[in-house]
């Protein structure tokens, strides 16, 4: 990848008409700002002209990281699915249990923080009748929690990946289950959605949010699909939130959030208290955030666990080089976590009526 290295940077997307000047940071990938193009003739043409550069480099360093997460996703999706199931996110885990290395236990851990995550959001099994009817859920992977939510709810749901591989298995799935007619899946990028404005009373993202180089895009696109009236669900990786005299993160932060990036196709990651302000900013309601770390702590040594199997260890081999970067760099994930470093955000919040 040409740039994945971590920043905090600027202001938020150019195109996010929406964006109002108080923003003061966000995060997009790291554009080349001195590019400088030889021949300009004034001052004003050359501005110009560094200004058409910085655009044209920030929009292919976009595409070769869309193609480094599709095809990471097309690598090491079946090698998921055969371990660790459908669902491809944090389990959630009673902080204070013991936690067992059986396979089942995980999955019901990560179902449970499906179901944490709806009773966090005012939606529950207590309360059908709020039960989602249309739910996009954006950064689908193999459409666990969609089949979950058409399963349970009986909602129409529609996933959006940027693997082909992902979309079809998902598709499958929905078929062998008997939920083709409620789940459906394609091939779209979450920050330019192919849907109509205003049609989901559910926004699902789970763990999608970090591959995002434009978080104000992303959030713009989240809000526009959503009616009026609808929930919103944003499950992500965030780096912690800066002191009141803190600027940036420190060195050595940035330098362990860099390995990530670069190992799992990641552009600049951005705070929890980032994205509060940018749903503040587009004038949401019943905005709530919770860390949430505590209850995933178990998550990566079980996944490494689980990888040094003998099963875990050759199908990784078979793989792909992308997929074993990956799995290389999952320790650096415990580290983070544990010097507090990254965040496990749970943010929801109401598009108004
Ligand atoms: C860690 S997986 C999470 C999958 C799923 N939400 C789950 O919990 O099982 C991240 C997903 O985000 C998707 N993704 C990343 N960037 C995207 C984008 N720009 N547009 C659409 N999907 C994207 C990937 O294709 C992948 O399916």
């Amino acid at each position: 990848m040409a740039c994945l290295s971590y920043q905090t940077c600027a202001l938020m997307s150019s195109s996010s008409s929406s964006t109002p000047k108080t923003q003061s940071r966000t995060c997009h990938l790291r554009v080349r700002a001195n590019t400088v193009v030889a021949g300009a003739s004034s001052k004003k043409t050359s501005g110009l002209r560094r200004l058409n550069a910085v655009a044209e480099t920030a929009a292919m360093e976009v595409a070769e990281l869309k193609k480094g997460i599709a095809e990471l996703y097309d690598e090491s999706s079946g090698l998921w699915e055969d371990i660790w199931g459908d669902h491809m996110h944090h389990g959630f885990y009673d902080p204070n249990a013991d936690v067992s290395v059986s396979a089942p236990d995980h999955r019901a851990a990560q179902i449970r923080m499906i179901d944490e995550v709806l009773r966090f959001a005012g939606i529950s099994e207590e309360a059908p009748i709020r039960g989602p009817k249309n739910v996009v859920d954006v950064g689908c992977g193999i459409g666990g929690s969609s089949r979950y939510l058409a399963g349970r709810y009986g909602a129409n749901c529609k996933g959006i990946t940027l693997s082909p591989v992902q979309a079809e298995r998902a598709n499958a799935l929905a078929d062998a289950q008997g939920l083709a007619n409620k789940a459906s899946f394609q091939v779209a990028d979450a920050l330019d959605q192919p849907f109509p404005d205003g049609q989901f009373d559910l926004v699902w993202s789970m763990e999608s949010g970090e591959h995002m180089p434009d978080k104000a895009k992303f959030v713009n696109e989240l809000v526009r699909v959503a009616a009026p009236g609808a929930t919103i669900i944003l499950v992500t990786w965030c780096h912690r939130d800066l002191g009141a005299s803190e600027k940036a993160l420190k060195p050595e932060e940035k330098r362990l959030l860099d390995k990530i990036c670069n190992a799992f196709y990641l552009p600049a990651w951005c705070s929890t208290a980032d994205y509060v302000q940018l749903l503040q900013s587009l004038s949401l309601q019943d905005i709530k955030a919770e860390d949430w770390s505590p209850y995933v702590a178990p998550f990566w040594p079980a996944v490494i666990r689980s990888a040094l199997t003998w099963k875990g260890f050759t199908s990784l081999l078979r793989s792909g080089t992308k997929t074993i970067k990956g799995a290389l760099a999952m320790p650096l994930m415990i580290q983070g976590f544990k010097k507090d470093l990254i965040k496990y955000s749970v943010i929801t919040c109401r598009k108004p009526e």
